[in-house]
């Protein structure tokens, strides 16, 4: 993907996340060479990748199969290991319409992923096997609001605004906008992006970046290579 793609969705969803009365916090906001002269006071932020995060799964298709997420927040696995402390991650994401998150699940972290506002939030969901291997045949239960909701292999639940569903480490999800945009809430266990989404197919969780220009804020992906 294109850098100048890149921080024209970084605007797009700034513009978005306004409109539906949310505001990102402050560090998201400084311009790389700001980051670089709070590097150390943002230690943690930088670490804990906490940030802008825009992926096209490596595939440089982001319309159709892609996804817009921030994370606010997140805590330390050392933590949750231990079972006190900061075992919590929040992310605010942007489905766009028919725009696929693909088929994945994840080996630690349990997520709620909420409908902030927007279109439907459209969810499909499979089990696991006993492996932990997809589940082409295997239906479930998740909460829905904290309500037990069994689905069969590969039902699609649809969210409005103010639904949301938990998924536990087997569940099997893929998601997009169903009939416009949605801006999403994530609120979940510790999150390592770099080592707990297991997908469905032979794809990258992070986007190959071509600089065609400066960028305007830095993702999550740069932070390795740009600090
Ligand atoms: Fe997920």
């Amino acid at each position: 993907m294109k850098r100048s793609r890149v921080n024209q969705i970084m605007a797009e969803a700034d513009e978005m996340i306004r409109r539906f009365g949310f505001i990102l916090p402050p560090f998201a906001y400084w311009s790389p060479d700001e980051m670089r002269a709070n590097r150390s006071a943002a230690r943690r932020v930088i670490e804990r990748r906490m940030g802008w995060d825009i992926t096209d799964y490596g595939q440089g298709r982001f319309d159709t199969f892609g996804l817009f997420l921030f994370t606010l927040r997140n805590g330390k696995l050392a933590d949750l290991q231990s079972g006190q402390g900061m075992c919590y991650a929040e992310k605010l994401l942007i489905s766009r319409k028919d725009q696929i998150s693909p088929m994945h699940r994840h080996m630690i972290k349990a997520e709620d992923i909420i409908n902030r506002g927007g279109a439907t939030l459209a969810i499909q969901l499979h089990g696991s096997n006993p492996d932990g291997s997809f589940g082409e045949n295997v239906a479930g239960t998740v909460l829905c609001d904290g309500l037990e909701t069994p689905f069969e292999a590969g039902e699609i639940l649809r969210l409005k605004p103010g639904q949301s569903v938990t998924l536990m480490p087997g569940d099997w999800h893929a998601f997009w906008g169903d009939g416009g945009d949605v801006l999403i809430g994530e609120v979940s266990t510790v999150n390592d992006d770099l080592t707990d989404n297991i997908f469905c197919e032979p794809i990258g969780r992070f986007s190959d970046i071509e600089e065609d220009e400066p960028p305007l804020h830095l993702l999550v992906s740069d932070y390795e290579s740009l600090l």
